[in-house]
């Protein structure tokens, strides 16, 4: 089940339980050192493997990796079918290497695109990871933030017709296709953009966002430990003034149904 982050306020300073990040820079990565852009993917596979470590040894619960947007296809076809080999050759290796390390795996987005052995590793690196408990690694692969709000929205539908007549965001948020997890506390992009590309558009609504230079083949443990540093030194108030989180504690005040009761306020007073 859901458990949005905006039912309750983070403490400040606490390690995010969820971190998603969009893995950029790896062509102009590669175009610095003069070598093909898909040696950037290449090296940015070692950049997934700290990150999955780091993120455990911190105790992060949720890290979600951003590895292929719907829009991607778009590549030439060449580099569009190199990382899709990639893919089938880190499920390969990896799999049980994160099952080794408590990991469990997931991989979300519309999956209708990818061949049949694509689909098969997925499909058993998913099971034979499903009991781990320490973090769960999500993969977005042929991801769109817009391809999710309406496959949940026709999944809803078609489990519940009846809410075509009308339905709230807790009918509509256990069909997303990260219905199994808090919505991330802490977004990361690497590569200089500062630009959310159809990512996990929904449940980003209060997500902390921080973006760096580093291109995603250099970012190790420490540049890790830095978003995580800037993560902990910002106060969330999801609508609340600062006097309201630091004095009624962190749940928060749910958003009042009308406000033609309120008393006028006057902001020129
Ligand atoms: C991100 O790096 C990886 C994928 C989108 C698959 P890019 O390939 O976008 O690298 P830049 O942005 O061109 O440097
Ligand atoms: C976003 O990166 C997608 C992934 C990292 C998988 P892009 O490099 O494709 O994003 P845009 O197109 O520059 O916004
Ligand atoms: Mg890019």
């Amino acid at each position: 089940m859901n458990t949005s982050s905006t039912q309750g306020i983070p403490d400040t300073g606490a390690v995010p339980r969820h971190v998603a990040i969009i893995m950029d820079g790896n062509g102009r990565w590669a175009t610095k050192r003069f070598l093909p852009r898909v040696a950037g993917h290449k090296r940015g596979v070692e950049s997934v493997r700290e990150a999955v470590r780091a993120c455990g040894e911190r105790g992060v619960e949720y890290l979600t990796l951003f590895a292929f947007s719907s829009e991607n296809w778009r590549r030439p076809e060449e580099e569009v079918s190199v990382l899709m080999q990639l893919f089938v050759m880190v499920l390969e290796q990896e799999v049980a290497k994160l099952d080794a390390a408590g990991v469990r795996l997931k991989v979300v987005g519309d999956l209708s695109r990818f061949d049949a052995k694509l689909l098969e590793l997925i499909r058993r690196g998913e099971a034979k990871t499903a009991h781990n408990t320490k973090l769960t690694l999500t993969i977005c692969a042929n991801y769109g933030g817009r391809w999710d709000i309406m496959q949940a929205t026709h999944a809803m539908l078609r489990a519940n017709p009846a809410l075509a007549a009308g339905f709230t965001e807790q009918d509509l948020e256990p069909y997303l296709s990260m219905g199994y997890a808090p919505e991330p506390d802490l977004f990361i992009r690497t590569g200089g953009e500062q630009r959310v590309s159809n990512f996990l558009i929904w449940q980003l609504a209060y997500t902390e966002l921080y973006f760096t230079d580093t291109f995603w083949p250099d970012f190790d443990g420490r540049a890790l430990d830095e978003a995580i540093a800037s993560y902990r030194r910002r106060e969330r108030r999801f609508g609340q003034t600062s006097e309201q989180v630091r004095e009624r504690g962190r749940a928060v005040t749910p958003v009042p149904e009308t406000h033609a009761a309120a008393p006028a306020t006057r902001v020129d007073a």
